[in-house]
């Protein structure tokens, strides 16, 4: 409905000239005379909250978005009046106000212009709705780049595009379909090799348009609510995303196991089926750790009921199911079935949980049961409900995890694929349509979930995953990209996808391994769980009337392939789980774009394909049929050909040979990398070493590993251990320190290191100043060093 953009347009208003400005604390508020009012406020030296009215008071100040216990402290606030402008300095940046029309500028301490407005902020009315639709437009610097908005199937540098964001299922999607599942006005700037972010806090139809209206400008705007924006400064990407993560929240670790390999299908049933399916991973040694049920196991789609016909014992089969290492998770969908005789629905009719039309009605429409109402999730009261319903499902039965799906929310067989615009919602007290609620309705179901799955799980970690979200839910839940398509162009978005959402704030996503609709021929699937390895969540997924995608659907190579790529995930855990935990810790994004990890080489900013999986795992899919091989750029600094242990000089795109079985992947020089014995699920094994696989280098680099009990909460309390290697490389030594932090105490007694790269022979080693009697040989055998796991530092001596 909303045609016109951030042109000048007649009907648009503007602030008028500032009349009056007051000060209190870390906010300042400047009003004109035609009672717009700007609330400017410093959260962090680096982190700013611009929020207008246009109405001479503001309305209730409420977010689903922000998490209360974001860092909130500056170290510096100067406001004062300038002749033309106001300024508001912190310790990082400089924010001036003209007096004359509100238009804004924000530079950083050494006077570089990082954001200015171009017409700034300006709205029309909404005679039909009431309030305004809300508008910014900012000037664009020649060359600046951008990032971010969550889910996009598009180029990872959005710059030229115009993105729209609503929930939307869009089912079979295709590379630059608009608008998709999530919904995450958040991006990041670049220029001058200077990073800033931009989150737009407002929950109606958004849309973004990055200089693809005109050149030398990018705009925001929504068809309701408030211009409420945060501005971030880095000047690092890395300082944007992770203040932006920290803001919007950072979720709890999940068990070890939710990192492991999921498999899932519409849908597997009856119990002997899934049953096949456990048994012919645990006979292939293909490792998994979690099987999915879809709707089928409902009776007749119920949430929260079971076809008995189907699964006639689902306790005894999800216990059985546990005792070969498989966790079990099932889908939960937002459409109850009207139907008197069910009793989740009469429960919802007698206390008016039901999501009504404006004139009173519940909101009826269409989903996989056929008529459905639907809880008004933005109702605290309604969410505390929900969450009591998975007491059956967790605690008695045993199920391990859940999975929110449908939930944009999304209605069958009407044109515009969700609810009436006319909805009414509570939103947690301050009610309203739901051109309001929708892009946050998934959201809050996924968080009432998460809820319920914890109170029950207790003392073990919750396991939630959503189709829909907005920003913020990474809080409390993982998400995968929904149905994408079983083709090699898909396998590129998926690569984009993932990678973008790790930079807006959600990493603990994955897409639908080898394509949800159609079937992947074996070559792509294999190419796809290479790449789908290497994504926080991984698990494979298909819609069943396409054929089968068990990796024993394809033929033995392609088995072969999964195996060893599965293999090599579960080899990596120790890695992962440290990637995880420097997420939750520091809002660090678990995938890395070249561009986040070296935005000062302009090579990466147009690059989509490579990224760094957590630190120093450099990653590079193939992505076209009858690949031998393929160019890609290897960032700045020293790596490894991971196959060939090849060490390889970075700054330049390479021709990399890869084989069927590899894709290039290369581990940056100097790094230690934990690695498991592969093991068939998590905790199968006892195992007494940790691998460390050392690459040398010549200088410093540092590596951590983070572990703990791998579920439960006693790393809350302080029961983890952090180990924390510093590599030191000379010419004809290697050195490697470790320092040990926490109270965690592993099981395993010793590490088992490999050395890669030594650029000498082997003359002594020494453990703690104390010579250690080793066989020459054994580098040259390719073998290893068995090291008791108390040392603080190694040190090998060449010849
Ligand atoms: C939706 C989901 C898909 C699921 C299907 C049936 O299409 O995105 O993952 O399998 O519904 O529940």
């Amino acid at each position: 409905m909303i045609t016109n953009t951030e042109l000048e347009y007649k009907g648009d208003l503007y602030p008028t000239k500032i009349v009056a400005f007051e000060y209190e604390v870390d906010s300042v508020c400047f009003h004109t005379d035609n009672d717009v009012i700007l609330k400017v406020t410093v959260l962090r030296d680096s982190l700013i909250r611009f929020r207008f009215t246009t109405k001479g008071y503001f309305s209730n100040d409420f977010s689903y978005a922000i998490d209360k216990s974001h860092s909130h402290e500056y170290n510096f606030l100067e406001v004062s009046e300038v002749e033309d402008y106001y300024q508001i300095k912190t310790n990082k940046v400089l924010c001036r106000i003209q007096k004359i029309d509100m238009r804004l500028s924000i530079f950083d301490l050494k006077d570089t212009l990082i954001l200015e407005d171009e017409l700034g902020f300006h709205w029309e009315e909404s005679y039909e709705f009431g309030g305004n639709i809300v508008k910014m437009s900012k000037s664009s610097k020649d060359g600046e780049c951008f990032y971010g908005l969550g889910d996009k199937a598009t180029q990872l540098n959005l710059k030229g595009k115009r993105l729209e964001n609503f929930a939307t299922d869009q089912y079979a999607f295709q590379k630059d379909q608009e608008p998709l599942y999530k919904v995450v006005p958040f991006y990041i700037g670049l220029h001058n090799k200077k990073a800033y972010g931009i989150f737009f806090d407002n929950t109606f139809r958004t849309y973004f348009d990055f200089c693809n209206e005109r050149r030398n400008v990018a705009s925001y705007w929504a068809e309701g609510g408030e211009m409420n924006y945060y501005f971030i400064y880095g000047p690092q990407m890395q300082d944007v995303v992770t203040t932006f993560t920290d803001l919007t929240g950072k979720p709890e670790l999940p068990p070890l196991w939710a990192l492991g390999y999921h498999q899932c299908k519409w849908s597997y049933y009856p119990e002997s089926n899934l049953k096949e399916v456990a048994a012919k991973f645990r006979e292939l040694k293909i490792p998994c750790d979690a099987l999915y049920l879809d709707i089928d196991y409902m009776d007749g789609f119920r949430c929260f009921t079971w076809n008995k016909e189907y699964f006639p014992d689902p306790k005894r089969m999800v216990a059985e199911l546990a005792e070969d290492g498989f966790k079990t998770v099932v889908i939960i969908d937002p459409g109850i079935k009207i139907d008197k005789e069910y009793s989740i629905y009469k429960e919802a009719l007698k206390n008016d949980y039901f999501c009504k039309r404006a004139d009173g009605p519940y909101m009826k429409g269409k989903v996989w049961p056929g008529e459905c109402n639907f809880p008004d999730y933005t109702n605290p009261v309604v969410r505390e409900w929900w969450a009591g319903l998975f007491k059956e499902l967790i605690s008695v039965i045993g199920v391990k995890g859940v999975w929110n799906d449908m939930n944009e929310p999304a209605v069958m067989e009407v044109p515009n694929k969700t609810f009436p615009m006319d909805v009414r919602h509570d939103y947690d007290g301050n009610p309203c349509s739901h051109r309001k609620a929708h892009n946050i309705y998934g959201t809050q179901m996924a968080r009432a979930t998460y809820h319920g799955v914890k109170r029950f799980a207790y003392p073990k970690r919750p396991f939630v995953i959503t189709r829909s979200a907005y920003a913020g839910a990474q809080r409390y839940t993982s998400s995968w990209t929904g149905d994408n398509v079983a083709t090699w162009e898909h396998l590129w978005i998926a690569n984009i996808q993932v990678q973008r959402m790790s930079i807006s704030g959600m990493g603990f996503t994955g897409s639908d391994i080898g394509g949800f609709a159609e079937q992947p021929s074996g070559e792509l699937y294999a190419r796809w769980i290479q790449l789908g390895v290497f994504h926080p969540f991984c698990r494979t997924h298909s819609s069943g009337n396409h054929g089968d995608q068990e990796p024993w659907a394809f033929d033995e190579e392609v088995i072969e392939i999964t195996r060893k790529f599965v293999s090599l995930r579960y080899q990596l855990l120790p890695y992962l789980y440290t990637m995880f935990w420097q997420y939750i810790e520091e809002g660090i994004p678990m995938l890395k774009p070249l561009v986040y990890y070296d935005q000062e080489d302009t090579q990466t900013h147009y690059r989509n394909d490579e990224f760094i999986f957590g630190n120093q795992i450099l990653v590079c899919p193939i992505l076209e049929p009858n690949s031998l091989g393929r160019r890609m750029y290897v960032p700045r600094g020293q790596w490894y050909n991971y196959w060939i242990n090849e060490k390889v000089k970075g700054g330049k795109e390479i021709w990399v040979d890869t084989k069927f079985d590899e894709i290039p992947l290369f581990v940056k020089a100097g790094a230690v990398i934990p690695k498991y014995p592969i093991q068939q699920y998590v905790g199968e094994l006892e195992f007494d070493e940790l691998t460390l696989d050392i690459y040398y280098k010549k200088g410093k680099e540092k590596s951590v590993v983070y572990e703990d009990a791998q579920d439960g909460y006693d790393y809350k309390k302080g029961k983890y251990s952090f180990l924390s290697f510093q590599t030191i490389g000379k010419e004809k030594e290697l050195i490697v320190q470790l320092h040990k932090e926490g109270k965690y105490d592993t099981n395993y007694s010793k590490y088992k290191i490999n050395l890669i790269g030594l650029p000498f022979n082997v003359k002594e080693i020494e453990i703690d100043n104390k010579k250690v009697i080793f066989d020459k040989n054994i580098f040259e055998n390719e073998s290893y060093l068995i090291v008791d796991k108390e040392f603080t530092e190694l040190c090998i001596i060449g010849l």
